[in-house]
């Protein structure tokens, strides 16, 4: 009787929370592939066998040095490569004996002592918002028998297929020799903007952790680090004209800021690996550390007649915040050398202006009495403007373009809420670049793997023309960080962010049988390469324990 309850609990359980019911047997729930990448690439063609890479002889010929892109590339690679072959299996059986079974195995066919890459363009040297991306590799295919081949027509395409060759790499069972398919791949991606969004406000993270996303963002081909630099809850970012923001508005000014110099090295650390720095300056609304730093920039909030010391979001009523906002975005648009900049626009709150007789003059003046909105329309209309003034395209949430702010046509504008497919409908329709990150919230969590739900979501998917599903940018998934802190970071956004890096750059497919195989063995190899990334699917293991 227990037992048939039990099993039947079970069942609900799984069909409650999305997974399959299995029956209970010894081993993993899910057989990882073998040296297959992720994301998938678009074409890939095996061929017969399989060449072996000696990492004491292999090496990385390019054919040009001018390019410091490729070269601190080869040297992150060349180090993967070794990882692959020493932190494969732990405990492995004699070299000599395993050496002389592979040897004998007809689908051996070749030493494959080089890599040769073939940038066929200048060297770039930012990346940026549609950067060509498409690569070509052949390792011993027939027209290249022994031998294997990368080209490109842009350095990033050459990152991204360097990354693709080492993704291809396996250890085979005796756990000595590092083995490679014979293949053939063309590939590109499917979205130009794949981000990550993290939030260093509600939590500090110090830099490792920062430089260690964007590892774990280039294996998984993403480009875009969206950083949610600032917000209610502390002010890390330092600013040369406006210090007093981060000394007081900073966790700690100490130790929990981000200076300048660091920012420069963080930046700098993606550029290598074709990932665009966007930063975000949230305001009207979740502005309150900002609000420390500097006295009078926030709305004072009413109790009646008398102020009842707390505040609201950015005072817009006065000429000082914008003089304010010139200056700081001006020196944000020289720091960070991305052409875009966030510009936030959510959650406004409209109490606090609703309690404060001044602005409600102002707006009795404008002729916008009652509506909060239009009052959120002439600040963030003044900000956007201040950016193109400053030769910088913006980003806004969708609330600016919900409450029907006039924006310049190269505006993007970034779902988070609401019916997703109506919002991309409504906004290419108006002709803005859309952005998606409404089903791929990090910080909504379920039981069980939960990664499923965000490979599910696809941004094509809505009614709209050929030239509306053009306008779709692609999309980010977001790491708000309100419970999180660089103790959890890590597995909390791998692999569930993969989930979204795969939708963004490959073709269409929910097959769950071959994607949770290939996720599988891409847990194991982001743990292999040191980024700590929770198990995927259930019951299994890695070869190489990560702790
Ligand atoms: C490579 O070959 C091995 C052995 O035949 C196979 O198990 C594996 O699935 C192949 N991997 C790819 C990516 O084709
Ligand atoms: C407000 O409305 C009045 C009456 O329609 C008009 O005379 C005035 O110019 C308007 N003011 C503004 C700032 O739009
Ligand atoms: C933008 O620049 C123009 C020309 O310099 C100036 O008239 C305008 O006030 C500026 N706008 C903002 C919002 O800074
Ligand atoms: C698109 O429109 C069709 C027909 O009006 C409707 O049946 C379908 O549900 C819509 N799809 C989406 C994703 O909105």
């Amino acid at each position: 009787m227990l037992v048939v309850v039990c099993t039947s609990l079970l069942l609900l359980l799984a069909v409650c929370s999305g997974a399959r019911y299995r029956a209970p047997s010894p081993g993993p729930w899910v057989i990882p592939t073998v040296g297959e990448p992720w994301p998938k690439p678009q074409q890939l063609v095996n061929y017969e066998g399989y060449v072996v890479v000696r990492p004491t002889v292999f090496t990385f010929e390019v054919t040009r040095e001018d390019c410091d892109l490729i070269q601190e590339a080869m040297k992150r690679y060349y180090r993967v490569v070794l990882q692959t072959l020493d932190r494969g299996i732990q405990k492995r059986t004699s070299r000599r004996a395993a050496d002389k079974r592979w040897r004998k195995d007809s689908r051996f066919k070749a030493y494959l002592d080089s890599l040769e890459i073939q940038l066929m363009a200048p060297c770039e040297v930012l990346p940026y918002l549609h950067m060509d991306e498409h690569y070509e590799l052949r390792i011993n295919s027939p027209d290249l028998p022994g031998a294997a081949l990368l080209t490109s027509q842009s350095v990033w395409g050459i990152l991204r297929g360097m990354e693709t060759f080492t993704q291809l790499l396996w250890l085979d069972e005796t756990g000595t020799a590092l083995k490679v398919n014979s293949s053939a791949i063309m590939d590109f991606p499917r979205y130009p903007h794949r981000g990550l969004l993290l939030d260093t406000s509600r939590h500090f993270f110090p830099l490792p952790a920062i430089l260690q996303m964007l590892d774990a963002m280039e294996a998984n081909k993403m480009n875009v680090f969206h950083w949610h630099i600032v917000d209610d809850n502390s002010f890390p970012y330092e600013s040369a004209a406006f210090p007093q923001l981060s000394k007081k508005g900073a966790y700690n000014p100490r130790t929990h800021v981000y200076t300048r110099i660091q920012i420069r090295l963080v930046i700098e650390y993606a550029r290598l690996r074709g990932i665009r720095v966007l930063p975000e300056f949230d305001s009207p609304g979740h502005t309150q550390s900002w609000g420390l730093g500097l006295p009078g920039l926030l709305t004072p909030c009413y109790s009646g007649s008398k102020p009842d010391g707390t505040y609201g979001p950015v005072d817009p009523i006065q000429e000082t915040s914008y003089k304010f906002l010139q200056k700081f975005l001006a020196e944000a648009v020289e720091l960070f050398p991305e052409k875009y900049i966030h510009l936030g626009g959510d959650e406004v709150d409209f109490d606090c202006w609703a309690s404060n007789s001044d602005i409600l003059r102002f707006m009795e003046s404008h002729n916008i009495t009652g509506d909060f909105s239009k009052l959120e329309e002439i600040y963030i209309q003044r900000l956007v403007n201040t950016a193109s003034n400053l030769s910088a395209s913006s980003l806004v949430w969708q609330e600016v373009f919900d409450n029907g702010v006039i924006l310049p046509q190269d505006t993007v504008v970034h779902i988070w809420k609401g019916d997703m497919q109506k919002e991309l409908a409504k906004v290419t329709a108006e002709g803005h670049p859309a952005l998606v990150s409404q089903c791929w919230y990090l910080d909504h969590l379920e039981s069980g793997g939960d990664w499923h739900k965000f490979y599910r979501c696809d941004p094509d998917n809505f009614n709209g023309t050929e030239a509306q599903k053009r306008l779709v940018m692609g999309g980010e998934a977001c790491m708000w960080s309100e419970f999180v802190d660089a103790s959890n970071l890590s597995p909390r956004v791998w692999p569930r962010a993969a989930a979204a890096a795969e939708r963004l750059w490959s073709t269409v497919e929910v097959d769950f049988d071959e994607v949770d195989r290939r996720m599988e063995e891409h847990v194991c190899r982001l743990n292999r390469r040191g980024i700590r990334a929770q198990p995927a699917n259930g019951p299994g293991y890695c070869p190489y324990i990560f702790y």
